[in-house]
């Protein structure tokens, strides 16, 4: 049974101080590229109305040749607060796209310096800036003189086992004017793969005088409270954990809040989730939405006797109508016949 100590409870009891900003909730919803759009972030706010949110990540060199911005930029007047997230090399088109994100309202700016994908690092952005430490370091002393907004940082612990720099790298990212680290325990080599390694962001915690957010398997309230506990983080952010399951970051910051469990969604809440999902999905993006609710909604049927066969003609819908009338014969089914837990209905690893 998890339980959370007075010492955890009395450090996290005041908001987390982003530079001047002023967040009540020690738990961050990660941004996720093809997730964390404007309608997934509004379902993880009904639980998690304090949390940071991130949008997927934005590259600031696409941002300088377009008139428009991207949709992924989009934020909804009422939510804050909300970090947008951009990617690049460049420390001059990087202040520039800033300055765009910050005119469409974002309340911080979030640099990523962590992403695997070699699309991203070969052309010099992401976590291959864990190999150019000079360059990171241009690119926040650049972005931070450009904008009011504190200026953030989103990384690794390293490139490879061999090449583990995030105490430097960190160090040098505070010293350039980054107001908050966040830590994802892997290398850039695991990629997403085996344990995120928690003494590594412990580590980091103990030398920087910034806020440290702990990142990477946080896929629970008892994962979080250990995580807190054995890093002494400032907050914790929840990524994959998140998918299929927008309940996470609201229920672990409610028992970070109260000391007390909240009751979990049962699989029909869970659907009623998706459909609305869907739904917004639909009416937000058309039929772009529709196809890219798919993965989404196969992530949320889940914990009950044939959600299996329910994710295969989820996976493969066409329509608004088509989705709805398969989750709500699934509803229907479940409330008539009651469900059964056939498989775990919590947060797990969802291969992406
Ligand atoms: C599908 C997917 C998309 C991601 N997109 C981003 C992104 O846009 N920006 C970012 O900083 N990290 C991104 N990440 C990394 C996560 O934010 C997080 O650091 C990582 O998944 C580790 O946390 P976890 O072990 O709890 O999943 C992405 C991860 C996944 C699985």
């Amino acid at each position: 049974m998890v339980s959370l100590s007075p010492s955890l409870q009395a450090r996290l009891a005041t908001p987390l101080k982003i530079g001047q900003f002023e967040v009540n909730s020690r738990v961050l919803q990660s941004p996720l590229s093809g997730v964390t759009d404007l309608v997934f972030r509004r379902l993880v706010r009904r639980y998690a109305p304090d949390s940071m949110m991130y949008t997927e990540m934005v590259n600031a060199t696409g941002l300088h040749y377009v008139q428009h911005l991207p949709k992924i930029m989009e934020i909804d007047p009422n939510e804050r607060p909300i970090s947008i997230q951009l990617f690049d090399c460049r420390p001059d088109f990087l202040a520039e796209a800033a300055q765009k994100a910050v005119a469409e309202g974002a309340d911080t700016i979030d640099i990523n310096m962590g992403c695997p994908v070699n699309k991203i690092t070969k052309n010099g952005g992401g976590s291959s800036l864990l190999r150019q430490p000079e360059v990171a370091e241009a690119i926040v002393r650049s972005v931070v003189a450009a904008v009011p907004v504190p200026v953030t940082v989103k990384t690794r612990i390293g490139w490879s086992d061999k090449e583990i720099n995030a105490i430097e790298f960190a160090q040098r990212m505070q010293d350039a004017g980054a107001q908050m680290l966040t830590l994802h325990g892997r290398t850039r080599a695991q990629g997403y793969n085996g344990p995120a390694r928690w003494e590594w962001i412990a580590k980091v915690k103990s030398v920087l005088s910034i806020p440290v957010i702990a990142n990477g398997d946080i896929f629970s309230v008892d994962a979080a409270v250990r995580c807190l506990e054995e890093t002494g983080a400032d907050g914790v952010m929840c990524s994959r954990g998140t998918l299929g399951y927008p309940f996470l970051v609201g229920e672990v910051d409610y028992f970070l809040k109260t000391g007390t469990l909240r009751q979990p969604p049962s699989p029909i809440e869970r659907l009623e989730c998706a459909r609305d999902h869907l739904q917004m999905l639909w009416e937000y993006k058309g039929d772009r939405g529709i196809r890219q609710a798919r993965k989404h909604m196969t992530w949320y049927a889940k914990g009950f006797t044939s959600a299996s066969e329910l994710r295969g003609q989820l996976a493969v819908i066409e329509t608004l109508d088509q989705g709805l009338a398969l989750i709500d014969a699934a509803i229907a089914r479940l409330s008539s016949e009651g469900w059964q837990v056939e498989e775990s209905a919590s947060p797990q690893l969802i291969s992406v």
